[in-house]
């Protein structure tokens, strides 16, 4: 099943909007809009769900927006009763994103989760353990990944992760690029990878393995009430 992020450029790049059964990835820079974009699709996934479904919203960062939430529900004919159906945990370490991830499998079955958000993957990783552990680092990133993968397939929920951006070598080992965290770690695991960047005062979406570059990018504008097509 799809649920439509509620920018049609958007859902396009998706093939229909955000999927269930599989992990989604959006990155990007700083505030190229990842987390108001996640929390929009927590609006547009509880619009098209049933009344006493829920989502889960992990936030790493403290980006989460009840106001802002609460103007997209009123765009997406909703009010702010949505923020009751948000199961949201703020999380301030690895161990507790590890933790709370476990436990999120209860309550999905529990509270019939339709979609589980974490804002942003890398966060904690990044923060408790430098590069010259990247093993280390790698291994965790995996096992959460996993977990994660796990959880979807099992309760058909759709999961979306956001993250940032890191410079390292290319495939040629020649010059230094910007790429996700975890890079090919990541990709493993997302059926999908949108990333999101800023071009001359203008914002885009688009498809990380993109070969058909005239279709598969995104214009797109932020607004008070969330995330809007262009010409929205
Ligand atoms: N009302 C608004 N109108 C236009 N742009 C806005 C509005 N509110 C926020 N923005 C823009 O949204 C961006 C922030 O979005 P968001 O927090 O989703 O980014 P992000 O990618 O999650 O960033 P970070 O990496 O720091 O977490 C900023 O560029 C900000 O200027
Ligand atoms: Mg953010």
């Amino acid at each position: 099943m799809k649920f439509t992020t509620g920018v049609k450029s958007i859902d396009s790049l998706l093939s229909g909007g955000i999927e269930t059964g599989v992990i989604t990835h959006v990155y990007g820079a700083f505030g190229t809009g990842k987390s108001i974009l996640a929390q929009q699709i927590c609006v547009t996934v509880l619009k098209d769900s049933r009344k006493n479904d829920s989502v889960i919203y992990m936030d790493t960062e403290g980006s989460f927006n009840p106001k802002r939430i609460s103007k997209i529900a009123f765009r997406f004919g909703l009010d702010y009763g949505v923020l009751k159906r948000i199961l949201y945990k703020r999380i301030w370490s690895l161990d507790e994103q590890e933790l709370f991830l476990k436990l999120s499998e209860d309550y999905i079955y529990r509270f019939n989760a339709k979609l589980l958000v974490i804002d942003c993957i890398a966060t904690h990783i990044r923060g408790e353990f430098n590069q010259d552990v990247l093993i280390l680092r790698q291994t965790r990133l995996e096992s959460i990944l996993n977990k994660l993968l796990d959880m979807c397939t099992n309760y058909d929920v759709a999961a979306l992760v956001t993250n940032q951006l890191t410079s390292g070598p290319d495939s040629s080992g020649e010059k230094y690029v910007e790429k996700p965290v975890g890079g090919n770690l990541i990709a493993k695991f997302c059926k999908c990878s949108i990333r999101l960047y800023r071009l001359k005062e203008k914002r885009y979406a688009s498809l990380d393995d993109s070969i058909d570059v005239d279709s598969n990018f995104a214009p797109f504008v932020i607004k008070e009430d969330g995330i809007h097509d262009e010409n929205g």
